[in-house]
């Protein structure tokens, strides 16, 4: 098995991580990663916010944490009056990726630049989850306040972000893959 297939079959998303911060090289591989992806028409429709800030972090984990607390879904809910609850697993750099509205498919061009990144901080050894929570961030005002703290250019909404760190170890659980989920026609 080549390192490429031995690397996208080892990826997980990581929920336990180390608190160190990683490299500068390895955050801007992992970026460049993220660019080099495919896009619809070539348009690269994404802008990645990056942040490495703790105070940062900590108040976007504030907002998500009352975002859980009035979903109305109680696993959420739960989830969100832990005293220990960090919707990024502590995980010490964020990478937000905002797709262009007016692009032709702009959920698709950064969503595949975000499996890039994961894929990129793999093949380095550094962990990687998909956080989805901030994509509900417009739709309350504490959230859009953030937004507009962030800088995330005009025109563009968040279409999800990662959470990237060292590993701790001995903390992925294989999730198991579904059957029956292909047709080969020859
Ligand atoms: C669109 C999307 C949203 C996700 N949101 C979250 C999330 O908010 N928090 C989380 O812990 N994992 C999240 N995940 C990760 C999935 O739970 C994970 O990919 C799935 O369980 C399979 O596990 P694996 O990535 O280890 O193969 C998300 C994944 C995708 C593709």
């Amino acid at each position: 098995m080549n390192e490429t297939i031995k690397t996208l079959l080892s990826r997980r998303s990581t929920r336990v991580y180390k608190h160190d911060q990683i490299k500068d090289e390895e955050l801007n591989t992992i970026l460049k990663a993220g660019m080099f992806a495919p896009s619809a028409m070539n348009q690269q429709s994404w802008y990645f916010t990056v942040i490495q800030n703790k105070e940062l972090l900590n108040k976007i984990n504030e907002v998500c944490k009352s975002i859980f607390l009035k979903s109305g879904n109680r696993t959420f809910e739960e989830r969100a009056k832990s005293k220990s609850f960090n919707v990024f697993y502590n995980a010490p750099t964020l990478i937000i990726v905002s797709g262009y509205e007016k692009a032709i498919a702009p959920q698709i061009d950064c969503a595949v630049a975000l499996e890039n990144m994961f894929l990129a901080a793999e093949s380095m050894n550094i962990a990687s989850c998909w956080i989805h929570a901030i994509t509900s961030f417009s739709d309350t005002e504490e959230g859009s306040a953030l937004l507009k703290e962030l800088n995330i250019p005009e025109g563009y909404s968040v279409v999800g972000s990662g959470a990237f760190g060292y590993k701790a170890s001995g903390t992925d659980n294989i999730a198991p893959r579904r059957e029956n989920v292909l047709n080969i026609i020859k």
